[in-house]
């Protein structure tokens, strides 16, 4: 069962899942994704997929899917994710990221499953006092997205000592970006994208006239903000190398993973890199820093290569040539 499956990672995530023979179903409730988005995973894998309209804050609904089913592990992805609309709606970040994961929890012990795999984010890291960033470093929230991701991880530790037959792996994500090398599945931000990507990819087809630089007064490599940029397809197969961990011998009940690919690119490297994968020029202007934006961040992915046996292969190059295939087909995204 993939909660969230409809969304950018999730879509990318089902599509291994799929062709790794794994046999997927979907739950969603399209507040941040359309449902074209399973037809292209249907027609990119063969395949047919079990999908469920359903909201993980309704509980009752929850049950009846696992009900009539017989799941032996769940990938959760379903939530809210930007960062600046929890500042400014904190209860529904709390009620769809914490509540809605406490629904889940509670009817996957009713039905007896207890495999998890979990959608968490490098910002429980908050802001890192050395880098790369390992799995043991403090955490700490500045925003209620943050904050409730964290909320959750304390609850996944809690169950996991609570009751070891519990098996969760916590991934925390870098910055996951670029799409699918086929150009069908992509990220279609439902607003005006709030991450660099789209929006670098929306300046590059048109449909944005030009690239806000949030600050170049930062301590890195050209002033701007310094991220651990991911291929989503990289990310897509951490899945299912966590999903394979939590079968095996192995496993621990509660086990975090970082998925980057241990290298910090600047904002100013990625717009240049993309113009070169683009051919499009990527105006710009520098503005003001985000409030609560971090110089640097990136990770160490060692733990995830020693235990998941997982790496990340695909360099800066494929995720804007990949991003911008995507953004070149699909101009108005799913719609
Ligand atoms: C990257 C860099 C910006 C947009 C966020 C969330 C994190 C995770 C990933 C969910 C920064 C700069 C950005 C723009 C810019 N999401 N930037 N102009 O902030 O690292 O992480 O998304 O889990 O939780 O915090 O990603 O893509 O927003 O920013 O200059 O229009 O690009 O300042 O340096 P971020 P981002």
């Amino acid at each position: 069962m993939v909660t969230g499956g409809s969304g950018f990672i999730g879509t990318h995530t089902c599509l291994e899942l799929i062709n790794a023979g794994v046999n997927v179903s979907i739950i969603d409730n399209f507040s941040n994704s359309v449902g074209e988005s399973l037809e292209r995973i249907e027609r990119l894998s063969g395949k047919k997929v079990s999908f469920y309209e359903v909201d993980i804050r309704n509980k009752n609904s929850l049950q009846e899917v696992f009900k009539a089913s017989d799941f032996s592990a769940v990938i959760h992805f379903a939530g809210l994710k930007a960062v600046g609309e929890s500042v400014s709606y904190p209860v529904r970040y709390y009620q769809n990221n914490v509540l809605g994961t406490l629904n889940l929890l509670d009817v996957m012990s009713q039905y007896n499953v207890r495999k998890l795999v979990f959608s968490s984010s490098a910002t429980v890291y908050g802001d890192p006092e050395t880098l790369p960033i390992k799995e043991f470093f403090p955490r700490s929230a500045t925003n209620p997205y943050g904050q409730s991701k964290l909320m959750v991880e304390h609850i996944l530790e809690d169950l996991a000592k609570a009751d070891p037959e519990w098996k969760i792996a916590c991934l925390r994500y870098f910055n996951p970006v670029g799409a699918h090398s086929s150009g069908m599945i992509g990220e279609d931000p439902q607003d005006i994208p709030n991450n660099l990507m789209p929006y670098i990819s929306q300046v590059a087809v048109g449909k944005r006239e030009k690239l806000s630089i949030f600050g170049n007064d930062y301590p890195t490599v050209d002033g701007t903000g310094v991220r651990d940029y991911i291929h989503v397809t990289d990310l897509a197969k951490g899945h299912l190398a966590a999903l394979n961990y939590l079968y095996s011998e192995q496993a621990e009940s509660f086990s975090p993973f970082n998925l980057g690919r241990g290298q910090g690119i600047s904002v100013l490297q990625l717009v240049n890199a993309f113009e070169k994968a683009s051919g499009r020029k990527i105006p710009y202007e520098v503005v003001n820093r985000r409030p609560g934006d971090i110089a640097a961040c990136y990770a160490d992915a060692q733990r995830a290569k020693q235990l998941l046996g997982w790496k990340a292969h695909l360099g800066v190059e494929d995720m804007c040539k990949d991003a911008w295939r995507w953004q070149e087909m699909n101009p108005t995204g799913y719609k």
